[in-house]
């Protein structure tokens, strides 16, 4: 009996936290589902899966970006980095430690997503109002609702970064 054609796959080859990975995949594979199933970095969390939580956020070449919104495809011959390619080892990132310090995270569903959204927007504004701040968390949601202790970390990350 003929078997079931399998479907074409295309090989990407795309460096993650540093680490280059080679796969062959499927075409309409989403990058959330690349990082979680294929690479096994599962602090990349999948929420709305339509661009609208942020939960998935990572950085594309240094750029956030919502990774239920690109196919893995999309990212060959790019750099992709996770909450995993924060951390140098057993230290935390600088932010990551502002949001322990701050209580910027309750249950943490939402938080890779943050970081991954603040990492490049501290880079680009060093000494943010609050209302940027603000403006920068409002493309994720929540669902603790714990966005005033986001605030108070971003701004502590911002006054270390500035004041080592
Ligand atoms: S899971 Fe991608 S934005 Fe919600
Ligand atoms: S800390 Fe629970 S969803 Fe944001």
């Amino acid at each position: 009996m003929p078997g079931v054609p399998l479907a074409d796959t295309h090989p990407v080859v795309v460096t993650v936290n540093g680490v280059r990975r080679e796969r062959a995949v499927e075409p309409r594979l989403l990058l959330s589902d690349f990082l979680r199933h294929e690479l096994g970095l599962t602090g990349t969390h999948v929420g709305c899966e339509h661009g609208v939580c942020g939960a998935c956020t990572v950085l594309l070449d240094g750029d956030a970006v919502r990774a239920c919104l690109l196919f893995a495809v999309q990212t060959d011959g790019h750099e992709v980095t996770t909450v995993e390619g924060l951390a140098e080892g057993e230290e935390l990132h600088p932010l990551q430690a502002a949001f322990r310090e701050a209580h910027g995270l309750q249950c943490g569903f939402c938080t890779p997503g943050v970081l991954m959204t603040l990492v490049p927007f501290l880079a680009e504004h060093p000494a943010p109002t609050e209302a940027e701040i603000r403006e920068a968390l409002s493309g994720h949601l929540c669902r603790c609702t714990g966005y005033a202790g986001m605030v108070e970390a971003v701004k502590l990350a911002a006054r270390a970064a500035r004041h080592p």
